[in-house]
């Protein structure tokens, strides 16, 4: 290619794209114009940041962006190129005119054929397009660079983990949270639900008693089920759970999610916070508790951790690299009571010895350089935007819902008028294309009905067109309803 490509690419901002899409959408377009013909290198983003007087960091997400969707390839040392593959089946199958719609086509029955995505308004879904795939690969490389073939072998003496990702993750739970820990009791997991799964078999019997918050998290629950366990559902209100004031209640476990209970967002409050510890303390319970998106506060710093007000060692803390990094990564963590640390290590590598090494020392690297903090604060300010869009765009349309905890997290819960149905609800929107769960879904008892909607995988207009789509499929009930025609 005889320009560089800067010459053609043209930017706007008065346009209402932001420049990161601008540039990736240009990008593509001289890929599909074999302009930057495959196998190309592409300039670094230092250079093209330069020729369109943008920002290193708008380069860097549009390069990202491209990567995520096939149609750029890092390669080691030598950055990043064109990919081949794609471009050459898109190419040879058409003509320039429909290149384009034949991307898209080619990029979208990639995704969808061999791989789910999220739909509006899917839970707990981080939008992994934020993600910086490339420099994940660098710290991977530079992993592999540090610690060479040793990496490779079966490692059983890291049951619970890589060191050096053991160590960091200390160091930022202390600091952020408020953890109280030494290195040697955090253990990796695969997920956080893995954690869930063996601590249940660590903890508990057939009959043993389980509080859990109800409505609560799936996953939790069905761990706890597994074992025999007894269920002892416990209400919420707007302080979170309320655990029996009755001194006579007991349970050898109590499943808690106190930054934001899933699924309707309530914080759970001090005063609950000082009971809760004090009930373990005095009857020898263990407190789950499960901090599984503290990290997303939008206006104001989330309560330190229930872990760091229990003076007795019986408050578990988990958290889970899904909703901050990536959910496929699979990493999820647990700090453990030193008292149970051994146990924990002796179930642990009965079941898979230890945990994929590369992964983990690839996120050691990522975190100690700073791309761990960068990423969380791109996606709060991102998710921060989309929970705003969301607010207006809800309050706009009248819909029949109220929003009572819009202050962080992944998820709102709208509650809704308690004649309602809410699986009905869900169900009606399911039949267009839009994924709320009811909020009894998540309950062991009738609950007010509600929906769960997540809004952090979604841009701003996906979220403003599918509400609109959500107050029609409302309309249409209500009109339903009045014996009217539905339509
Ligand atoms: C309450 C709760 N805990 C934990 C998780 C994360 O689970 P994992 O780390 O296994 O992906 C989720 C994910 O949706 C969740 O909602």
């Amino acid at each position: 290619m005889s320009k560089r490509p800067a010459t053609l690419i043209v930017l706007d901002r008065n346009k209402r794209e932001s420049l990161q899409t601008q540039l990736a959408v240009s990008l593509k377009e001289l890929v599909q114009a074999r302009v930057l013909a495959p196998g190309a290198a592409v300039p670094s983003s230092r250079d093209l940041a330069g020729d369109l007087r943008i920002s290193r960091n708008t380069v860097i997400q549009a390069y990202d962006r491209l990567i995520g969707e096939g149609y750029l390839e890092p390669s080691a040392r030598r950055g990043l190129f064109v990919s081949e593959s794609l471009t050459e089946k898109i190419l040879s199958r058409t003509g320039l005119s429909n290149a384009s719609t034949t991307v898209s086509r080619f990029v979208f029955q990639q995704n969808s054929e061999k791989l789910g995505m999220p739909v509006p308004f899917r839970p707990c879904q981080p939008d992994v397009r934020l993600f910086p795939l490339a420099l994940w690969n660098r710290m991977r490389t530079r992993a592999l660079r540090s610690y060479g073939t040793h990496l490779l072998h079966y490692q059983s003496e890291l049951t619970l983990g890589f060191p050096s990702l053991r160590r960091t993750l200390a160091t930022y739970l202390r600091e952020s949270r408020g953890v109280q820990c030494d290195w040697h009791q955090v253990a990796i997991t695969t997920g956080s639900q893995q954690a869930l799964y063996l601590l249940a078999h660590l903890l508990l019997r057939p009959e043993s008693r389980v509080a859990m918050e109800d409505p609560g998290y799936l996953g939790a629950r069905f761990a706890w089920q597994r074992t025999g366990a007894r269920l002892i559902p416990v209400s919420i209100d707007a302080e979170g759970m309320r655990l029996p004031p009755d001194k006579r209640f007991s349970a050898e476990l109590v499943y808690t999610t106190p930054s934001r209970q899933f699924p309707t967002g309530a914080c759970l409050s001090l005063s609950r916070r000082l009971s809760l510890v004090e009930f373990a303390a005095r009857t020898n319970a263990w407190i789950i508790e499960d901090d599984y998106d503290s990290e997303f506060r939008y206006s104001r710093p989330p309560l330190p951790s229930l872990q760091s007000l229990d003076s007795s060692g019986r408050v578990i803390y988990i958290g889970s690299m899904s909703k901050v990094l990536f959910p496929s990564l699979r990493i999820g963590y647990v700090v453990l009571p030193a008292s149970l640390v051994q146990e924990f290590t002796a179930l642990r590598s009965v079941l898979d010895d230890h945990g994929p090494l590369i992964d983990q020392a690839t996120l050691a690297q990522f975190i100690d350089a700073g791309a761990f903090y960068s990423h969380i604060r791109r996606s709060r300010r991102a998710y921060g935007e989309r929970l705003q869009t969301f607010i207006e765009s809800a309050s706009k349309l009248l819909l029949p819902l109220s929003f009572p905890y819009i202050d962080g997290g992944m998820n709102l819960t709208g509650f809704l008028d308690s004649t309602e149905d809410d699986r009905e609800c869900s169900d009606r929107l399911k039949s267009i294309g839009i994924e709320i769960p009811a909020l009894s879904q998540y309950s062991l008892r009738p609950t007010r009905p509600g929906l769960v909607f997540g809004f952090t995988a979604f841009e701003q207009r996906t979220t403003q067109e599918s509400m609109k789509r959500v107050a029609l499929a409302f309309q249409g009930r209500r009109k339903g309803h009045r014996g009217e025609p539905a339509h």
